[in-house]
């Protein structure tokens, strides 16, 4: 046996099982949930990212000060622009989310995120943290809420992805046991699963939606996706009504393209990286990841963006004007419904509904095969104004 090695894993994993029990009790305190009504002024930071982050940015905010002009005249809702959260900054100071930034996050109630580039292993930047991550795990943002809609299908989904825990929340305190053996490791606690499993049977109960559905791998990974179905069993005693039904991840995403069986899902709950790829399949389906918002929604904060990443190859194609900004849009219509202004909410939903799955007068390829993101924008607010987007709205679905 070598000796050393095992003494440093000793070492290291103690230290991981010691900083999760804490976290775990952290968890079992409540927090209080904000009034979003009593605040004034609510205020919205806008982190615009890098690569095609500032260009969506640019459009999406265009969006959103039309649609709150009146409350931000008024001062009940301000605007801040968080400019720091760029790959450029968080490179410079060695950090997934710089002090300066995150205490500007921090002084914020809601925060809309444009991507933000997540280095690798091997590229062009040093391999620190992604910022979406670390950002999750600051503010606890527990629950990543993501829906897909393909109306003309039947398709209806809202997805919850537990946010904190899992592989992620370890993932950059792997373990090389010398230079061949390596871990990483994964988490689930009994606080962290109730709390994401609560939340998708609140939703199925306010939405009189009567199964949900908990994606797991748990014939394999047996004790944190064991525990997350036990939780599962547990937190459905207190919504009679509602069933549940365990499915497994491999099976589910082939599932999710039966499109006799695919209907059927409605609510979906599981653990953080099963969630990160089930969305990305659903989104597609959608209209490609281009097309979808998500929300990472906490007790004390919370933050919408794009699923999407920041594509800095179209950047240095020269191509970023052609982005789509469809997805931070309809995150900030996510955002728009999250503080209280359900009405604007649901005018953006459907107007952009309509111009991406509709009547798609324009298309949007990513290139000079289609229109700008700017003249797509227009197209979104241009319909948003019309008089009858309620009937033809309807008249699609
Ligand atoms: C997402 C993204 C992130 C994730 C990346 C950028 C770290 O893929 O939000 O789904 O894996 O969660
Ligand atoms: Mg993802």
């Amino acid at each position: 046996m070598n000796d050393p090695i095992i003494a440093n894993a000793q070492r290291h994993f103690a230290e991981l099982v010691r900083a999760q029990l804490e976290r775990c009790e952290k968890m079992k305190t409540t927090q209080e949930q904000l009034d979003y009504r009593a605040l004034k002024p609510l205020i919205i930071g806008f982190c615009w990212g890098d690569g095609i982050g500032p260009i969506i940015s640019q459009e999406t905010e265009r969006v959103l000060k039309s649609i709150l002009k009146d409350e931000i005249a008024s001062g009940r809702v301000e605007f801040r622009t968080i400019a720091g959260l760029t790959i450029e900054n968080r490179a410079k100071q060695m950090k997934a989310i710089p002090d300066d930034v995150l205490q500007e996050l921090k002084a914020c109630h809601v925060i809309l995120k444009a991507p933000t580039t997540t280095p690798e292993k091997g590229g062009p930047y040093p391999n620190i943290e992604s910022a979406n991550v670390a950002m999750r795990r600051e503010l606890d943002l527990f629950a990543n809420v993501r829906p897909v809609k393909i109306p003309q299908e039947g398709v209806d989904w809202m997805f919850f992805r537990e946010n904190t825990e899992g592989e992620y929340v370890l993932g950059s305190k792997g373990f090389a046991a010398g230079d061949d053996v390596t871990f990483d490791f994964k988490v689930i606690t009994r606080p962290g699963a109730e709390r994401i499993i609560r939340m998708a049977f609140d939703y199925a109960r306010k939405n009189n939606i009567n199964t949900v559905t908990v994606v797991t791998k748990a014939n394999v990974v047996k004790t944190t996706d064991g525990l997350f179905l036990e939780v599962a069993d547990q937190v459905a005693q207190d919504f009679p009504g509602i069933k549940w039904e365990g499915w497994y991840i491999d099976i589910m995403t082939a599932k999710l393209i039966d499109p006799k069986r695919r209907t059927q899902f409605r609510v979906m709950v599981m653990p953080n990286l099963y969630g990160d790829i089930l969305t990305d399949e659903a989104a597609e389906m959608q209209g490609g990841v281009g097309t979808a918002g998500s929300a990472n929604i906490g007790t004390r904060y919370a933050m919408f963006e794009a699923i999407h990443g920041s594509a800095p190859r179209m950047i240095s194609e020269g191509r970023g004007q052609y982005a789509d900004p469809s997805s931070l849009i309809k995150a900030a219509g996510m955002m728009l419904n999250h503080i209280g202004y359900i009405e604007q909410a649901d005018k953006l939903q459907k107007a952009l509904e309509i111009c991406t799955q509709f009547e798609k007068k324009m298309t949007i390829t990513g290139r000079d095969t289609g229109v700008t993101g700017r003249e797509f924008c227009d197209y979104i607010l241009k319909k948003m104004g019309s008089a009858d987007l309620d009937e033809k709205y309807q008249s699609y679905i």
